[in-house]
């Protein structure tokens, strides 16, 4: 019998009771004392409901800089996983798995385009892989991002992966079942394998091979900490990237360093196409109208991004960006099938999936397990009417779907610090008519089984 989304799966001997993952996003939990409790709130019911496995959103590795939006929870301290550990027994108490995804900016830190945190943190400097590319350099001098850089030391680099290194060890402590690289989304791991961002001399660049060596090192610092525990990473790929922006990471290379990565020890690839830069790519959609006109959000949007016009001007961009990154479903299924048949590791798919057949369909032929993000906002318990569980009382449907609809409504107003939630009022009344009719219930055996 092929697999399909219920069979239970295996990663580097970590078991998982099925092949649907939750997609790291980011919870906007903070570092106050409420944290881990808004972090449980948030992930605890896609567990619950039965997902096999939960990707939390990026932690990063580094108290201070290196974030890449508002009201990230750090991973860099002792105190903070004795924390987490409570995070991780809920999920765990439900059959369920969680992995820790780790995460450094660089030249994507916060303080470059959000106002209000580069005025609260006037002394932040970038780390750079190499001098931002001149596109960025441009967009600095228009007034759009304020950079600060230093070009990481070779001795820097090194320090850095040790940090990556040290907080899995703290992830280890907490709990996690694993440890997830943010290795795209225009993150330091990605400025590191990227043409358009790497032109170092020193042994972490030059070559394609001294591009992947800081991945390599990463890698290193995290198996010294974590022994068996799985390491994943993200693959990126840059062929989304607009025309002009040249060199970047094509589909060959991503096939190539997923080949290296599987070399030097990872046990999972989670491949994506996007950009160099960090936009609708990774999230294709439409246009998020309503976030951008909410009046809620108007005064936060002129803080943030410094007045009124240039929020103006950025929602601009994001529509343009819109249009040129429409939605596709399963987006990286094709990317993932390269992979998986160059590599015998599993490959984890995620973009744009969103009905149960075409799960199924992608199991096993494109890639090993499935992941949804955005339709979280909107149904917390999802994976109850996706997997095949017994439901309280209700049929369920023959090809069930997620309700969301790709507005990105939830993602733009993250940009205040505001949290991940679904804001589109017909996919909400979607979400509430199926909750009245128990279909996101689970048998009390289900529950208690995971
Ligand atoms: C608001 C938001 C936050 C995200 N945060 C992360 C993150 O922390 N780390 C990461 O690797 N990907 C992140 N992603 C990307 C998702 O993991 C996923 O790849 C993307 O949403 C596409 O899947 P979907 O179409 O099912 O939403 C984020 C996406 C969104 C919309
Ligand atoms: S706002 Fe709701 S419908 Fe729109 S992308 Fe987010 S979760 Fe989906």
């Amino acid at each position: 019998m092929p697999p399909d989304l219920d069979t239970p799966a295996e990663i580097a001997g970590l078991d998982l009771p099925n092949r649907l993952y939750r997609a790291p996003l980011l919870e906007c939990a903070g570092d106050g004392p409420d944290a881990i409790d808004r972090l449980v709130d948030e992930l605890e019911p896609a567990a619950a409901a039965g997902a096999g496995l939960i990707f939390q959103g990026a932690m990063p590795v580094r108290r201070e800089g290196g974030r890449v939006a508002p009201n990230m929870t750090h991973l860099a301290s002792p105190d903070r996983a004795d924390d987490l550990r409570r995070l991780t027994d809920a999920i765990h108490d439900h059959g369920a798995r969680i992995v820790a995804q780790l995460d450094h900016g660089g030249v994507r830190s916060l303080e470059t385009w959000h106002r209000p945190y580069r005025a609260a943190n006037p002394d932040l400097r970038q780390l750079a892989v190499s001098k931002p590319p001149r596109l960025l350099r441009l967009a600095a001098r228009a007034g759009f991002l304020d950079y600060d850089f230093d070009v990481l030391s070779t001795a820097d680099v090194y320090d850095l992966a040790a940090d990556f290194g040290r907080a899995a060890g703290h992830a280890v402590a907490a709990g996690y079942d694993g440890i997830h690289l943010a290795g795209a989304n225009m993150g330091i791991i990605q400025q590191f394998c990227s043409p358009y961002y790497n032109r170092r001399s020193d042994e972490f660049g030059g070559s394609f091979g001294a591009r992947l060596r800081f991945l390599e090192l990463v890698h290193e610092e995290i198996r010294e900490r974590v022994g068996d525990l799985p390491v994943l990473t993200k693959i990126p790929v840059e062929t989304a990237a607009p025309p002009f922006v040249r060199p970047r990471l094509s589909a060959a290379d991503g096939v190539r360093l997923a080949e290296h990565a599987e070399r030097i020890g990872f046990d999972a690839v989670v491949p994506v196409r996007g950009s160099t830069f960090w936009d609708l790519s990774l999230v294709r959609g439409q246009h998020p109208e309503q976030a951008w006109g909410d009046d809620r959000f108007q005064d936060d949007y002129a803080a943030v991004f410094g007045g009124r016009a240039r929020a103006r001007l950025v929602a601009a961009a994001n529509r343009l960006q819109a249009h040129y990154y429409d939605f596709e479903p399963a987006w990286n299924a094709d990317l993932c099938r390269q992979v998986r048949e160059t590599t015998s590791l599993p490959v984890l798919c995620e973009g744009g999936i969103r009905g149960r057949a075409e799960m199924d369909a992608l199991v096993g032929s494109a890639c090993d397990l499935v992941g949804v993000g955005r339709p979280f906002y909107a149904e917390p318990r999802l994976p109850a009417r996706l997997l095949d569980v017994e439901t309280n009382g209700t049929t369920p449907t023959e090809d069930p779907h997620a309700v969301c609809e790709n507005c990105n409504n939830c993602a733009v107003p993250q940009a205040t610090g505001a949290r991940g939630v679904c804001r589109t009022p017909s996919v909400l009344e979607a979400a509430v008519e199926l909750r009245r009719a128990g279909a996101y219930e689970r048998s009390p055996s289900d529950e208690r089984d995971g």
